[in-house]
């Protein structure tokens, strides 16, 4: 075998050596337990305390708020899309208070004028509709249609 194959050969194997070294080292133990993933992180993530509550919690204690919110347009979403993770909150009332300063970027997030929201999608032009002013003037956000607007 000429001579510059067996160098060739022997850099290949110490290469193959020293990958598998180091992989012994990095890879973690649970890898490949379960499949393709460490297995000790499902452990880990089921420990991780909840941050939201859900809606069903909300609607224990704050049911007037859910009457008011089942007959407008925004019943379909969550009280914490608006209020933040509230699981402390839900747990004890006192101990925290979910946010409530919501501004009219909070709600353009949602509304602003987007090709690419579904058509027929409540849209408004942030620049244009009733600049500077605060959207709550106008609009509950608990029922936001403005032909509602002296209920919550
Ligand atoms: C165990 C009863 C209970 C549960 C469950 C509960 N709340 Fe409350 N919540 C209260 C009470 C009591 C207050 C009034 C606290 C105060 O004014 O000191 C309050 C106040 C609030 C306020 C007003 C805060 C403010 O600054 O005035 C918001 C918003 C709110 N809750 C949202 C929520 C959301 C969202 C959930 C569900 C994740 C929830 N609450 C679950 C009892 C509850
Ligand atoms: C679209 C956003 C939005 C959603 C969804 C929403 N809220 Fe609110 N909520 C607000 C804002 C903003 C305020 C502050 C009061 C205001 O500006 O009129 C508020 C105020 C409150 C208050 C203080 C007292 C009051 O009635 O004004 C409570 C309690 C509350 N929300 C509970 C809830 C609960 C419970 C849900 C779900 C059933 C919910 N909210 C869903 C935006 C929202
Ligand atoms: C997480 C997204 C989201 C946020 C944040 C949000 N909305 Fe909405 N809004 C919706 C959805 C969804 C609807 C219902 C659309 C439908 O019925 O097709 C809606 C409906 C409305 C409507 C009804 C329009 C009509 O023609 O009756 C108004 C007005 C409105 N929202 C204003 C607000 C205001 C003001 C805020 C801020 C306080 C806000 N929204 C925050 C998602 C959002
Ligand atoms: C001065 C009062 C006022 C303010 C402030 C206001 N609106 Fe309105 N809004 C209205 C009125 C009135 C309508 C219904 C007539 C119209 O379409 O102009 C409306 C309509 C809407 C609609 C429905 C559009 C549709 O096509 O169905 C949305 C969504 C909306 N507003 C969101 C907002 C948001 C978000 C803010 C804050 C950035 C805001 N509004 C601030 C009065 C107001």
């Amino acid at each position: 075998m000429p001579r510059y194959l067996v160098r060739l050969i022997i850099i290949f194997v110490l290469g193959a050596v020293a990958v598998l070294a180091i992989r012994q080292f990095m890879v973690p133990a649970s890898f490949y337990q379960l499949g393709h993933y460490r297995a000790s992180v499902l452990p880990e993530v089921a420990a991780q305390e909840p941050v939201y509550a859900g809606h069903a919690a909300c609607e224990e204690c704050h049911g007037d708020v859910l009457e008011v919110k089942e007959k407008g347009r925004h019943t379909g979403l969550s009280c914490e899309v608006c209020h933040g993770a509230a699981a402390t909150h839900a747990a004890d009332p006192s101990s925290t208070k979910p946010f409530t300063e919501l501004d009219r970027s909070f709600c353009l997030v949602c509304h602003e004028k987007n090709i690419s929201r579904p058509a027929g999608f409540p849209m408004v032009d942030g620049l244009a509709h009733n600049i500077k002013e605060d959207c709550r003037k106008c609009h509950k956000p608990h029922s936001p249609s403005p032909n509602k607007g002296e209920e919550k």
